[in-house]
């Protein structure tokens, strides 16, 4: 049995300095602390933490949006916190829309987290997708973060990255494919402004190499959804907010979802655990599903 854990969209923020506040980041802080400052919370991350390190995983992955609007002090606060994760062997990360905030940043995720974003065959950070195989599974880690205008948050892998990431499904056949991937691989047309624009080119990629699991955040809900593959439908699974002191709107409060992968009569099995921040501070199960 191994056991993944992902967590994903801490959206760690620390106090700007005024003169980092232009364009795109200066909105993104005005937004934030009209509506969202008291959602991302430390204290409730570290409660989250802890819960996940008590369960001992086999590896975690965190899916993006680790920082809010890509500034050096957050890139360096989210290096410390992975860092307590545990060490870039058994951590591997992505990053999201907010880790890419504006052009400026390009980069920046790649050089401050550097290690936990490497492929076990030397390939450089910066480079996606990166693969790593770990007891059978291998985890295919692609980016679809990058800088947009105001009030969008769309996403792109692009042609280049889904040439090679078809690729990587072909070499990794045999092994329990896991895709990491920050952005929903569909979105309802309500959130157009937040979805990953090549989506149905990302889908034919899957349709035609095929893929066990498909992880990813961005929406900040606990999501179940089938997409299709080769030979079987492929589960692909959002994670909330690993932050969220509460429920809101349509999010999710904090929470994470863990993974028990195992080989019974020459089948992948997967079961899903959900766990999840509760009233009292506390973290707790909320959902038991075996996926296949
Ligand atoms: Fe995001």
């Amino acid at each position: 049995m191994f056991i993944l854990a992902h967590l994903s969209d801490l959206h760690m923020e620390l106090r700007p300095r005024l003169l980092e506040l232009a364009g795109k980041r200066g909105l993104g802080y005005i937004n934030r602390h009209c509506g969202r400052k008291y959602i991302h919370r430390r204290e409730t991350l570290d409660a989250i933490t802890r819960d996940v390190k008590a369960n001992a995983p086999d590896h975690i992955v965190v899916t993006g949006d680790l920082v809010n609007l890509s500034l050096p002090i957050e890139y360096a606060a989210a290096r410390a916190w992975l860092e307590t994760l545990g060490p870039p062997h058994d951590v591997t990360v992505i990053p999201g829309n907010h880790d890419a905030y504006v052009p400026a940043a390009l980069g920046g995720p790649e050089k401050a987290w550097s290690g936990y974003m490497h492929g076990d065959d030397g390939v450089a950070a910066g480079m996606f997708p990166f693969v790593r195989r770990r007891n059978g599974i291998a985890l295919i880690a692609l980016s679809s973060g990058l800088p947009t205008g105001p009030f969008m948050a769309t996403g792109l892998v692009g042609d280049a990255q889904l040439g090679r990431f078809a690729q990587a499904l072909d070499e990794t056949s045999g092994l329990f494919r896991v895709v990491l991937i920050h952005h929903p691989p569909q979105s309802p047309p309500n959130r157009r402004l937040r979805r990953l624009v090549d989506g149905a080119k990302f889908r034919q990629v899957l349709a035609a190499h095929g893929a066990d699991l498909v992880l990813h955040g961005h929406d900040h809900c606990r999501t179940v959804l089938w997409v299709d593959g080769p030979n079987k439908k492929i589960a692909t699974v959002g994670a909330p907010s690993a932050s969220a002191r509460t429920a809101h709107r349509h999010e999710n409060a904090a929470g994470y979802n863990l993974f028990q992968i195992g080989m019974e009569d020459n089948t992948w099995r997967c079961e899903l655990v959900a766990r999840e921040r509760s009233p009292d501070g506390g973290v707790i199960e909320v959902e038991r599903q075996v996926l296949f």
